[in-house]
C-alpha cells in the first residue's frame, strides 16, 4: 500500500509541470510541451536539430562561443550536452562549477548563440569518459552504482543538486534554452526503476519543468514500452543509433552493419526522438579519425540522416558529436578512445569545418526554413518508372504538403540511376525526372507555400528561402550534372528573367514549369504572375553549401561565400557580417542595405542583377610559428632509489575495500593496495614496499590494473627490473584474478641478508572503466597495484603509496582533478609556467636523446603574438616514430593537453587550444616522458604548426590559472 501510494505521489510530481517549490511560477503553462509529431516551444512546432558538444572537452570558455557559432551556422537549432560528475567532484561533497567547468557561462553561451539545450547530467554519462563520468572517489561508496542503493543514492543525489538548479535556470521560460532533460543514458541492463524515477523526482523538486527524456540503446525500450505507465517512464524516450558501427579501418566499404538506422517510435503520445544519431565515431582500432569521418561521411548522412527523416518522421535529431573536442588531462575512458576525442565529427578538434558540416548545413537549414515538416504522417509515395530507385512519401495533414525521399530500393546500390516520378500533390499531379547517383538520396517538397510562392513541386532540393528586399529568394539544388525540374502556381503568366544559367520555362493552366541541369548556380528572376517576385536560386550540392542564413526571421540575411558567417546585424542600410575567412574571395550578400562591412572592415559592393551586394574580402595573414629552441631537461625518479623519504607518504595497509573485486588476487594474499581506496583516482601512482631480506629471493611477482595501454615499472633497491603491461578487468570470484602479472627475476647478490630491501614501482592510470553494464563489474575495477609477493621470501612487505598531490584535495582546482598524476615532477610543479627550470641541463632537442628506464622531464618556452583578428588554431606535432617503451604527457603552460606514445594510440598531433595557449605571450611547455627500456631514438622532432588559419575567429581571453608554486 505504502508503494502505491508512493508511487502515485511519484506520479504526481513527474506530472506536475512546474517545480513544487514556487508557487508563483507553478502557475504558469509549461512553454516546451509536445505531442505525436513534434515539440512545440511557445505553442510553435519546431524540428530539433542538435549536435552533441562536450564543453568538458574544450577547457577554454572563450572558444565555446566559437565552436557554437559554428554549431548554429551549420543549420543546428540545437545542441545536446553531458554534464560530467567527474570533471566537477574531486571528492565527496566537493563541486566546482568556475572557470573551464563554469556551464553557467557554457549555458548562456548557447543560448546568445540560438541554440536550445538538451541537458544531460547523468548521473551516468558514458561518452568514453573516465568512469563514464563517475568520479573516482565512487569507487569508495558502498552500493552498486546505477541502483537505488543508499550509498549511491546519497552520492548521484548531492551531483543532481548542484548541477539541476544550474539547469534549471537556463531552462526557456526562465531566461535560457534548455528544452529537455536526459535521465541517466542508456539505462537498459542491470535496471532499478526505482533509480530511475528518483532521478526525475530529483529533478523536478530541483526546477526542472521541461519535458523529461531518456536515450535507450539496444531495443531496450524499458522506460518506454514496458515501462511507459509505471516508475521510471519518461515522458519522451528517444533512440541511440550508430549504424555504421565503429569500423573506421574499413570506411570504404562498410555501410550500415548496425541496422537500417531509422529511428524507433516508443510512445505514442511523443514524438519520434533520435537521441544519439551517429555523427562520427569512436576509433578504437586506431585507424585515425579522419578515416572515422570517411566512415560517416556525406554520402552516409544524405542516405542515413533522411531515411532517418522520412521513414520514422522523427522531429527530434541529436547527431553524435557535432564537436568531439579533446579528452584532455585523464578524461578520456581507457578501452575506447585516446586524447583526441574529434570523433570524425563535423567541427574538428581543432575547430575546423569539414565536408560533413556542409552537409549538415544542407540538410538543417531546410529543416529550419520548411516548416511542414515538424508534423507529417505517413502517406501515398509518387510512383516511379525505374524499380532501382525507390520512394517514400509523408504528408503534414493540416497543410498538404507533400515530402518524398528518393534513394536506391537496394540500399547498397552504388550505380547511377534516373527516374521519371509522377507525384501527386494538392496541386495536381506532376512528372518530375530523378537521379541518383550512387549512395545518396533526395528530399523532394510538394504543395508548400514557399514565402509568397506556390511550389507545386521539385526535383531540386530546398535548402533555403527568405523574404529579403521585397521579394522571395530561394535556394534549391541537385547532383552536379543531375536533370532538374521544379513547377510553380501563378494565377496568370509571370515573367521570367534566366540572369544566369540555363533554365528553359514553359507556362500552363496555371503551372510555370521550369527544366534545367544543375551546374554551378543559376538564377531565375520571376515576377508578375499575381504574386510578389521570386529570386530562384538553382545550385548543386556544392554551391549550395557556399550559402549562409543568418539573421532574424523578420530581418533574415542571405551571404554567398566566405568560409563562415557567424551573424548578421543591418542597421541603417549597411549589413554587418560577422564572417571568417580562410582565403581572399567573392562575397554576395541578400540583405535589406546597401552597404557592407565584414568584421571591422568596410567592403566595397556592386549592386548584382541579382539585387544582391557583391564584393571582394580578403583572407588571413600568413603566420609564423617559433620553432621550438632552449628545451632543458632533468631527470627524476628519486622515488626508485633506496634512500629516497618517503615519511609524508601514505601507508596502504587497508584490510577491506568497497571494490567488488578484493583481495587475495595473484600471487599472494596481502593488504589493499587498490590506488583508489587512498585517494589517488587519476595518473601514475607509486608504491614502494620494504621488507627484510635473507638473500634467497629469486624473484618479485606482481600485478597491476592500468587500464587499456597502461605499463608498471619496477625497481628494487634502486635497480631495474623490468617493466609489465597492466591489466583492464579482474574478478576473483569469476577466477580471472590474475589481471596484469608481471614477474621480475632478482639479480644474484643485489638483496643482502638481513638488510632491509625496498621494492619501488610506479603504475601508469589510463582511467577509469565505464559502467555500461550497470553492475560495478567494469567500473569498480580497481586501478594500481592488485598483488606482490617476493619469491623465496617469507618476509611481510610494509607498502607505502603516492599519488597526485593532495589526492582529492586538490593543490590546483582550477585544472581540476583530472589534470596530474602522480609524477615526481607533477607533484613537484615541474608542469607549471614560471617553474625555475634554469637549473636544468641544456637539452639541444630531445628529439634524440637516448632513453632510459624512468621518467624524463623537458621544458622549452615559445613567445607568441598572433595577428590581432585571426584565429590561428595551433597544434604541437610530433615528427617521427616514438620507440613503443616510451610515452610522453604534454603539458601546455600547465595544462595537460595530451599523452603522445608509441604503444597509446595513433595520435601524433595535439591541439593547443587557444586560452590555454597564450596567443599573445609567452608559452610554457613541459613533457614528461616515462621509458620503460633503453633506446636510442628519442620522442623525435617537435614542432608547432597551424591546423588552420583564418581572419575573423572569437575573442578569445586567456584562461587564468596559477604559476609555480601552487598556494597549497
Ligand atoms: C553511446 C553512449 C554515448 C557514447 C556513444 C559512443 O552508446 O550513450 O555516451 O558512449 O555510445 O561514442
Amino acid at each position: 500500500m505504502l508503494r502505491k501510494v508512493l508511487t502515485v505521489l511519484v506520479t504526481l510530481l513527474v506530472l506536475l509541470p512546474m517545480p513544487l517549490r514556487d508557487p508563483a511560477v507553478a502557475a504558469a503553462a509549461p512553454r516546451v510541451t509536445y505531442d505525436h509529431h513534434s515539440l512545440m516551444i511557445d505553442g510553435r512546432r519546431v524540428v530539433v536539430q542538435a549536435a552533441e558538444v562536450h564543453y568538458f572537452r574544450l577547457p577554454s570558455p572563450g572558444l565555446w562561443r566559437d565552436v557554437l557559432e559554428k554549431i548554429r551556422a551549420g543549420g543546428f537549432n540545437a545542441i545536446s550536452v553531458y554534464f560530467d560528475w567527474a570533471y566537477h567532484s574531486p571528492k565527496p561533497g566537493v563541486y566546482d562549477f568556475t572557470g573551464v567547468r563554469d556551464v553557467d557561462r557554457f549555458l548562456r553561451t548557447a543560448e546568445r548563440a540560438g541554440l536550445y539545450v538538451i541537458a544531460r547530467p547523468g548521473p551516468y554519462i558514458n561518452a568514453e569518459t573516465t568512469g563514464g563520468g563517475f568520479p573516482g572517489w565512487l569507487k569508495n561508496v558502498p552500493g552498486r552504482a546505477r541502483s537505488s542503493d543508499a550509498g549511491f543514492t546519497e552520492a548521484y543525489r548531492d551531483w543532481l543538486h548542484h548541477i539541476n538548479p544550474i539547469i534549471a535556470r537556463h531552462q526557456v521560460g526562465h531566461g535560457g534554452s534548455v528544452i529537455l532533460y536526459n535521465a541517466e543514458n542508456e539505462y537498459a541492463v542491470s535496471t532499478d526503476a526505482a533509480y530511475m524515477q528518483d532521478i526525475q523526482d530529483q529533478a523536478r523538486a530541483d526546477g526542472v519543468d521541461v519535458p523529461i527524456t531518456t536515450n535507450d540503446c539496444c531495443d531496450a525500450g524499458s522506460w518506454s514500452s514496458t515501462w511507459a505507465e509505471g516508475p521510471g517512464a519518461v515522458q519522451i524516450p528517444g533512440v541511440d543509433d550508430y549504424p555504421q558501427s565503429f569500423d573506421c579501418a574499413n570506411a570504404e566499404t562498410v555501410w550500415g552493419p548496425w541496422g537500417e538506422g531509422t529511428t524507433e517510435r516508443l510512445r505514442d503520445d511523443a514524438p519520434v526522438f533520435a537521441a544519439e544519431y551517429q555523427a562520427g565515431a569512436i576509433d578504437g582500432n586506431d585507424a585515425g579519425y579522419d578515416r572515422c569521418r570517411e566512415l560517416t561521411g556525406p554520402a552516409y548522412m544524405k542516405y542515413f540522416y533522411k531515411s532517418n527523416l522520412l521513414v520514422s518522421g522523427a522531429t527530434l535529431f541529436n547527431y553524435y558529436m557535432g564537436f568531439g573536442g579533446t579528452n584532455w588531462g585523464f578524461l578520456a575512458q581507457p578501452n575506447d578512445v585516446y586524447t583526441s576525442y574529434d570523433y570524425g565529427a563535423a567541427v574538428t578538434e581543432a575547430r575546423g569545418l569539414t565536408a560533413k558540416y556542409d552537409e549538415f548545413k544542407r540538410q538543417g537549414y531546410f529543416l529550419q526554413a520548411v516548416a511542414p515538416l515538424a508534423k507529417t504522417d505517413p502517406t501515398a509515395a509518387p510512383t516511379t518508372d525505374n524499380p532501382a530507385i525507390g520512394v517514400v512519401a509523408r504528408a503534414n495533414p493540416d497543410t498538404g504538403t507533400r515530402f518524398a525521399l528518393v534513394r536506391h530500393a537496394d540500399r547498397a546500390a552504388t550505380t547511377a540511376d534516373t527516374a521519371t516520378l509522377s507525384w501527386t500533390v494538392p496541386d495536381g499531379t506532376y512528372s518530375l525526372p530523378v537521379q541518383v547517383k550512387g549512395r545518396d538520396a533526395h528530399v523532394l517538397v510538394g504543395g508548400y507555400d514557399m514565402g509568397g510562392q506556390r511550389l507545386a513541386a521539385s526535383s531540386s532540393e530546398i535548402l533555403t528561402h527568405a523574404f529579403v528586399g521585397g521579394r522571395d529568394v530561394a535556394v534549391l539544388y541537385g547532383t552536379a550534372g543531375s536533370t532538374g525540374a521544379t513547377i510553380l502556381r501563378y494565377s496568370a503568366k509571370p515573367r521570367v528573367t534566366v540572369l544566369e544559367g540555363d533554365v528553359r520555362s514553359t507556362y500552363s493552366d496555371g503551372n510555370l514549369r521550369l527544366d534545367y541541369t544543375h551546374e554551378r548556380l543559376a538564377r531565375v528572376l520571376i515576377t508578375g504572375g499575381g504574386r510578389r517576385p521570386l529570386l530562384l536560386l538553382l545550385g548543386t550540392d556544392e554551391t549550395a553549401a557556399t550559402f549562409w542564413r543568418t539573421g532574424t526571421d523578420a530581418e533574415p540575411v542571405l551571404v554567398r561565400g566566405t568560409s563562415l558567417v557567424r551573424s548578421t546585424a543591418v542597421d541603417g542600410g549597411t549589413v554587418r557580417l560577422a564572417a571568417d575567412t580562410a582565403e581572399a574571395g567573392e562575397v554576395e550578400v541578400f540583405a535589406e542595405a546597401s552597404r557592407l562591412r565584414v568584421g571591422d572592415a568596410e567592403v566595397r559592393v556592386t549592386r548584382t542583377p541579382s539585387g544582391s551586394l557583391l564584393g571582394r574580402v580578403p583572407g588571413p595573414r600568413e603566420v609564423r610559428l617559433p620553432a621550438l629552441r632552449g628545451w632543458r631537461v632533468r631527470d627524476e625518479t628519486p622515488e626508485a632509489t633506496p634512500g629516497f623519504d618517503d615519511s609524508s607518504w601514505r601507508r596502504a595497509d587497508k584490510t577491506t575495500t568497497e571494490s567488488p573485486m578484493k583481495p587475495p588476487m595473484k600471487p599472494e594474499p596481502g593488504p589493499v593496495l587498490y590506488a583508489d581506496d587512498y585517494g589517488f583516482h587519476y595518473g601514475d601512482v607509486w608504491y614502494r614496499g620494504r621488507f627484510t631480506a635473507t638473500g634467497a629471493e629469486t624473484a618479485v611477482a606482481l600485478n597491476a590494473i592500468t587500464g587499456r595501454r597502461g605499463r608498471y615499472l619496477v625497481w628494487l633497491d634502486g635497480r631495474y627490473l623490468g617493466s609489465a603491461a597492466g591489466g583492464t578487468e579482474a574478478d576473483a570470484d569469476a577466477g580471472t584474478p590474475d589481471p596484469g602479472p608481471g614477474r621480475f627475476a632478482i639479480p644474484a647478490g643485489l638483496l643482502k641478508p638481513g638488510r632491509q630491501a625496498t621494492l619501488a614501482v610506479l603504475v601508469q592510470n589510463m582511467g577509469h572503466n565505464d559502467d555500461w553494464t550497470a553492475d560495478d563489474n567494469r567500473f569498480k575495477q580497481p586501478r594500481g597495484l592488485v598483488a606482490a609477493a617476493v619469491e623465496g621470501s617469507a618476509a611481510s612487505i610494509a607498502w607505502k603509496i603516492q599519488g597526485a598531490r593532495g589526492g582529492e584535495d586538490l593543490p590546483d582546482p582550477v585544472r581540476g582533478p583530472l589534470n596530474t598524476g602522480g609524477l615526481y615532477g607533477e607533484r613537484s610543479g615541474w608542469h607549471l609556467p614560471g617553474y625555475p627550470d634554469r637549473s636544468w641541463d641544456e637539452a639541444g632537442s630531445p628529439a634524440d636523446r637516448p632513453l632510459a628506464p624512468g621518467v624524463t622531464w623537458y621544458r622549452t618556452g615559445f613567445r607568441l603574438d598572433l595577428p590581432e583578428g585571426q584565429d590561428v588554431s595551433v597544434g604541437l606535432r610530433f615528427g617521427g616514430d616514438i620507440p613503443a617503451a616510451a610515452r610522453v604527457v604534454v603539458y601546455l603552460n600547465g595544462w595537460n593537453v595530451g599523452q603522445y606514445g608509441g604503444g597509446i594510440g595513433p595520435q601524433k598531433e595535439f591541439v593547443l587550444p587557444a586560452g590555454l595557449l597564450r596567443e599573445h605571450g609567452r608559452n610554457t611547455l613541459a613533457l614528461a616522458l616515462t621509458a620503460t627500456e633503453r633506446a636510442s631514438g628519442g620522442p623525435g622532432p617537435i614542432g608547432l604548426f597551424a591546423y588552420g588559419n583564418v581572419r575573423g575567429g572569437v575573442t578569445v581571453p586567456d584562461v587564468p590559472a596559477p604559476s609555480y608554486p601552487l598556494a597549497r
